[in-house]
């Protein structure tokens, strides 16, 4: 669904993605781990056709992002790491507008956006102005527009981050569920456990490069943990402190 081919990405003499390649099968939910800096929000912007790959080639859904981006853009929503919302408009207003710039037929906008509010358990924020809500609901609202039309793929850069407890669980419940409908996700966390429990594959990527792709089961059963796999892969490496 999501195929990475000897993709690498210069910003001008720096290279931030180095080379990598990875396949994401029809509703797997494929981590990407790495520190700060490793290159997964560069790789999932270059997915998401923010940015092209310098060298390389990415398909998803078997549209080509160089040739095709638009339909690429058609067949993912993404939620970047750094939401901004119009705080003067209410969710379902966000919600709404998202839509409307996805092309969404009008007479099935008002269903489609509360089918998605209730998924999202937002209902009772729906007619509130985003300025006011809390940092977990801003986050569902955000998801909720990057993902009204519905597309086969996701592209999460940390959903979490920030989030409490209860937020972040009803967000990871979300991919899950996403998951389960058979959507395919590419995500990122620096969380190890929350990657543990949600993802099937994972790499870990490092100043650029991967330097490990494998299943969550392989490597629970090769290493103990997905922490100890990644603390022995990635220490010793340039970069590491
Ligand atoms: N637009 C840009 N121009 C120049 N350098 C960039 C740009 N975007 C990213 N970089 C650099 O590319 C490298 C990879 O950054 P990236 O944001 O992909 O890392 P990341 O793995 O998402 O890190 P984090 O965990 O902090 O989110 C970093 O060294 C970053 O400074
Ligand atoms: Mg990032």
């Amino acid at each position: 669904m999501i195929s990475i081919q000897n993709v690498s990405k210069w910003f001008g003499k720096f290279k931030a993605v180095d080379n990598i390649n990875i396949e994401v099968e029809k509703g797997e939910i494929f981590g990407l781990l790495g520190l700060n800096g490793a290159g997964k929000t560069t790789t999932q912007r270059m997915v998401s056709t923010v940015f092209q790959p310098s060298e390389g080639d990415i398909t998803v859904n078997g549209f080509d992002s160089k040739i095709n981006s638009s339909e690429v853009r058609r067949n993912i929503g993404f939620l970047p790491t750094e939401v901004g919302l119009y705080d003067r408009l209410t969710s379902r207003e966000v919600i709404r507008y998202f839509g409307i710039l996805n092309d969404i037929d009008y007479n099935q906008i008002d269903d489609k956006i509360n089918d998605v509010l209730n998924r999202l358990s937002l209902n009772e924020y729906a007619d509130k102005r985003c300025g006011k809500l809390s940092r977990g609901n801003k986050q569902k609202v955000a998801i909720a527009r990057a993902i009204i039309h519905e597309p086969p793929v996701f592209i999460f850069d940390e959903p979490t981050s920030g989030l409490d407890v209860i937020s972040a669980r009803a967000v990871l419940d979300f991919v899950k569920q996403c998951k389960e409908d058979g959507r395919t996700i590419l995500y990122s966390s620096h969380s190890m456990y929350e990657t543990e429990e949600i993802c099937d594959k994972i790499a870990i990527i490092h100043d650029g490069r991967i330097l490990m792709t494998d299943s969550i089961k392989h490597i629970q059963k090769e290493y103990g943990s997905l922490e100890k796999a990644f603390i022995t892969t990635v220490k010793g490496e340039k970069s590491w402190e």
